[in-house]
């Protein structure tokens, strides 16, 4: 169907990228992905992934890592390839996601930078008018960060904080992943069951020694 492009970057939350580009291949697309070196740093830590200093063992690693099917469908290019495919405007991919996104890739993007691939994608799709979504993850937040938010809000980009609800009664850190990766998979526009959808609050329960109201 669609081609996305996802960049990992250095802040923590390397399990929503996995389940991110999971998902967005299950739903038939492929995915162009690259990672910074701080990113290729931070796999390691959290998700155990050898993905060498700059990225150059990341497609070797993919089918141990995501498996081979969802491999097959994923092409990874190194942090320095600015020249590769996706960082043109003429690619007409369906959009990019910096997940999990560093304050440092943010602040950089807020700016133009366009210093590795991850950055200059997003500069790209910024000046086409193209689909672009940031999921930060820091906290507490200073005011450069929350600035360059909201720079790039103004822009037209999504920010889509790793924030998740638990309204949703979540009762693993699967479920809190996914929480998040459906709200990314809304704004891209895939169709997903990923996450549920929220139906409503229950019935509240009814206090014993009490009737229940009647329906109408
Ligand atoms: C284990 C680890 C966790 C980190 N978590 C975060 C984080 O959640 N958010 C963040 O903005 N930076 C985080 N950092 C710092 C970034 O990796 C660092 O600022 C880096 O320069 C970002 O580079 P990049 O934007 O090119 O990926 C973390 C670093 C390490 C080593």
């Amino acid at each position: 169907m669609g081609r996305f492009f996802v960049g990992i970057t250095g802040a923590s939350g390397h399990a929503y990228a996995e389940a991110l580009v999971r998902a967005l291949v299950l739903a038939g697309n492929g995915v162009d992905l690259s990672i910074t070196r701080a990113g290729a740093l931070v796999i390691q830590h959290e998700l155990g992934i050898d993905a060498g200093e700059r990225g150059e063992r990341l497609q070797a690693s993919l089918s141990g890592w995501l498996g081979e099917e969802i491999a097959q469908e994923v092409r990874v290019f190194l942090p320095e390839e600015v020249g590769a495919p996706p960082s043109s405007g003429t690619a007409l991919g369906s959009g990019a996601i910096l997940c999990p996104c560093s304050m440092g890739t943010l602040g950089r993007v807020a700016a133009g930078f366009s210093s590795n691939l991850v950055e200059r994608v997003a500069d790209v799709a910024l000046k086409e008018g193209r689909r672009l979504v940031l999921v930060p993850r820091e906290t507490p937040l200073s005011q450069i960060h929350l600035e360059n938010m909201a720079r790039l809000a103004g822009m037209g980009a999504v920010i889509l904080p790793a924030m998740p609800g638990f309204y949703h009664r979540p009762t693993s850190i699967e479920d809190l992943v996914a929480h998040v990766v459906g709200k990314i998979l809304d704004r891209v526009g895939v169709e997903h069951a990923v996450s549920s959808r929220w139906s409503g609050l229950e019935e509240p329960p009814v206090e014993p020694g009490t009737t229940p109201p009647e329906e109408d």
